[in-house]
């Protein structure tokens, strides 16, 4: 039994490398022959998630997994299909399957009796049953039901533990029908192992949501949850400020209560997740409030980082340079996919300012790449904005940013005793 992954990222790879390490062949497939070769020679193409190094270099050395660029050929050998190729949102907010199509028509192309297709990417509702059913019924000329099995399972982890989340969080299954859920359970059951959890109504494990609409939902349920919750503290820390109350201790003293589950207030939701997935929820609940909100609080905090450095008049920077700490979304993970220094960097530009970048995980080549400019710790500037909880920025002293007079911390992390005499701003502390 052949097991073939498509898109071999930071989701697709551990999970290709999961499965393998349970016995089962696996094809991973990716559109990037870097990727591929990379793996191919038990190499991680990315760095930061625990394990993966020393698993990928087990299975490639065992002959469990093989990756390749090619797509049907790889899905004809295979007796279970899945699909981890992301789907992004556009500038308009509305969700880009560009990426997903084609590999939904490559993987039909490839599709033999029996197989059995999974989607991981989390979908806006109703995506699986209206839009890839018919893709692959008309690419493979076979029909859904009878011929071959579709279900969507949403990915729940979080990376840099992703090994720890899959057995940790009950997988979630959603049929086309009756038949595609007993396959899918049956498939991942056989490759996943789970964590015994008191806390759950039902045991942990494979769980049948009943239906693909149903797992898609609750995957949505989950990220707009998340990102509500943050803008809801993002507006407590903003009213703690003008109070001069320190939210951290209002938040976790609500948390003692049993019905609260405050999140920390942070200046910029970022990742490919919480500030993608309410837009996705939004597409087909388009009269929904709080998920709106939500979106524009969050996207407000980098303009009111910046803002509270020198103000926000025209030309309030004036030439000053401002070193932003922290290009990837957040710690450890080498992603900056909606990331919070983009707006910020764009928000220094307008005032009139020169916005520089520092990221222990990025060169300064790579950030050029980014479009951005590269700060090394140790360089002169005037002021700084922690845009990312990189654990080494809770070392900061004030020799790393000579210069500077102010740093705003949007996220909480550095120690102001260390940075003096640099003046700290921490977001919700009055
Ligand atoms: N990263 C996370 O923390 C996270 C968490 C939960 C769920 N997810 C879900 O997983 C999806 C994938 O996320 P990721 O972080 O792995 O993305 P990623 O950007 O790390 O990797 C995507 C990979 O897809 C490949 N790809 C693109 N088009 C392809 C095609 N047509 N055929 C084959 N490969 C193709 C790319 O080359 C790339 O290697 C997300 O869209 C999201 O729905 C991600």
């Amino acid at each position: 039994m052949t097991t073939c992954v498509v898109a071999l990222g930071k989701i697709g790879l551990p999970l290709a490398v999961q499965i393998a390490s349970t016995g089962e062949h696996v094809l991973g497939v990716d559109i990037n022959q870097k990727v591929v070769d990379l793996v191919n020679a038990g190499i991680e193409p990315f760095p930061g998630e625990e394990g993966l190094s020393e698993r990928l270099k087990s299975v490639i050395s065992e002959g469990l997994l093989e990756a390749t660029t090619e797509t049907s050929k790889a899905v004809s050998k295979a007796s279970q299909v899945v699909i981890v190729v992301p789907v992004i949102v556009d500038e308009e907010a509305n969700p880009d399957f560009k990426a997903i199509d084609a590999a939904t028509n490559d993987v039909a192309k490839g599709l033999t009796k029996g197989c059995l297709v999974n989607y991981e990417t989390t979908l806006p509702i109703g995506t699986t049953r209206q839009r890839f059913l018919p893709m692959l019924e008309s690419e493979s000329g076979l029909v859904c039901g009878s011929d071959f099995f579709l279900c969507y399972s949403p990915e729940r982890v979080y990376s840099g533990r992703i090994f720890s989340d899959l057995k940790r969080y009950p997988k979630l299954v959603g049929g086309i029908d009756n038949e595609s859920s007993k396959r899918a359970i049956s498939f991942y059951s056989a490759v996943l192992d789970f964590d015994e959890r008191d806390d759950l109504e039902r045991p942990n494990g494979v769980w049948d949501l009943g239906s693909s609409e149903a797992a898609e939902m609750t995957k949505l349920v989950e990220t707009t949850y998340r990102n509500v919750n943050i803008a809801l503290a993002n507006e407590f820390a903003m009213h703690a400020e003008e109070l001069g109350i320190d939210i951290g201790p209002v938040i976790e003293a609500s948390n003692s209560q049993p019905f609260s589950h405050i999140h920390y207030p942070g200046i910029a939701v970022g990742g490919h997740c919480i500030p993608v997935y309410p837009k996705f929820y939004l597409s087909t609940d388009i009269e929904a409030s709080l998920p709106s909100s939500s979106i524009l609080v969050n996207e407000s905090m980098p303009k009111r980082a910046v803002h509270s450095l020198y103000g926000s008049e025209d030309n309030a920077l004036d030439g000053k340079k401002i070193a932003i700490l922290g290009a990837a979304y957040r710690n450890g993970v080498k992603e900056t996919a909606f990331s919070g220094v983009f707006p910020l960097v764009e928000e220094v530009t307008n005032l009139g300012g020169v916005a520089v970048v520092h990221d222990p995980l990025y060169t300064n080549d790579e950030l050029a790449e980014l479009g951005l400019i590269g700060f090394q710790l140790g360089e002169q500037c005037d002021a700084a904005i922690v845009q990312t909880d990189h654990t080494i920025y809770a070392e900061l002293s004030s020799s790393d940013l000579p210069g500077a007079e102010i740093i705003f911390d949007g996220r909480r992390i550095v120690d102001a005793e260390k940075l003096f005499p640099i003046r700290v701003q921490v977001l919700g502390i009055g």
